[in-house]
């Protein structure tokens, strides 16, 4: 199993956030914000699927198991707090989370099916947000350096993305998961994920008085599209997904282990519970 621990990030999230916090861009920090409101309810949905998941298997597989989701919770709680606290000033920017609701609404389906579905769906955003953060960490200096606060927390969340991606891919594994209903919900998971981001995104811009500006979209050209952009460089991780040898151990993590040894000042290793 996987080892690795929950950190206290040493933030203050007090302070108001930038409007164009993200170097200053207005389309970049849109997306940014887009993604951190999806987080409250995206990270309780898989805090969620892996303790129902974790419950699901036989005793000793449990016990194989248990520490390793016990840090995957911790550290996706953790984040989900952060998130919620970096929502809250955006909030009071007058920017609304349509996703989050959305989310909710969405994830609701899933009641009362077998637990498979999610710890599948899980494992599908997982290797989304594990193949951003990689990418992230290898351009941290998309994130500008208006707000240093903010781009600290969005490289330790990526880190730790990094560190348990294979988490929730194991555990559908271990669960019996098949060929068919991995790949099923990697489309549908594709499908969301593509969709809810660039929504949210619109919105955020709309509400920022920025959609209609030259200024945004060339940007967003050259983030997503062009040398280094984010869809030209992760399409070959993310189609990676689809093969049948897959694992996301795969995938290179140096990066992140690159940036947990570096910024060791950045945060508090959260002491294990005694077993
Ligand atoms: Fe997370
Ligand atoms: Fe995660």
């Amino acid at each position: 199993m996987t080892e690795f621990v929950v950190r206290r990030l040493l933030v203050d999230m007090e302070q108001p956030i930038p409007r164009h916090w993200c170097g200053g861009d207005a389309f970049r920090t849109a997306f940014m914000n887009a993604l951190s409101m999806s987080f409250p309810v995206g990270e309780q949905f898989f805090i969620d699927a892996l303790r129902e998941g974790l419950k699901a298997l036989p005793a000793p597989e449990q016990a194989r198991f248990e520490a390793e989701v016990r840090s995957f919770i911790g550290q996706e709680a953790t984040h989900r707090r952060l998130h919620g606290l970096y929502n809250e000033h955006l909030e009071r920017q007058g920017l609304v989370n349509e996703w989050g609701p959305r989310a909710l609404r969405r994830r609701q389906l899933l009641d009362g099916l077998d637990v498979r579905h999610a710890v599948a769906a899980t494992a599908a955003y997982e290797h989304f947000t594990a193949i951003l953060a990689d990418w992230m960490l290898r351009r941290p200096e998309i994130l500008g350096d208006q707000d240093p606060r903010l781009a600290t927390l969005w490289l330790w969340h990526a880190s730790e993305e990094s560190e348990h991606k294979s988490t929730a891919f194991d555990l559908y594994r271990a669960l019996g998961g098949n060929e068919a209903w991995r790949l099923k919900w990697f489309r549908r998971v594709s499908f969301f994920f593509v969709a809810d981001a660039l929504r949210q995104t619109l919105n955020n811009l709309r509400r920022d008085g920025t959609l209609w500006r030259w200024r945004t979209w060339s940007s967003a050209a050259r983030f997503l599209f062009g040398r280094g952009g984010l869809v030209r460089e992760t399409l070959p991780a993310w189609r990676a997904y689809k093969r049948p040898d897959f694992h996301p151990s795969q995938q290179d993590a140096q990066a992140a282990t690159d940036w947990i040894a570096r910024h060791g000042d950045r945060f508090q290793v959260v002491p294990r519970p005694a077993p």
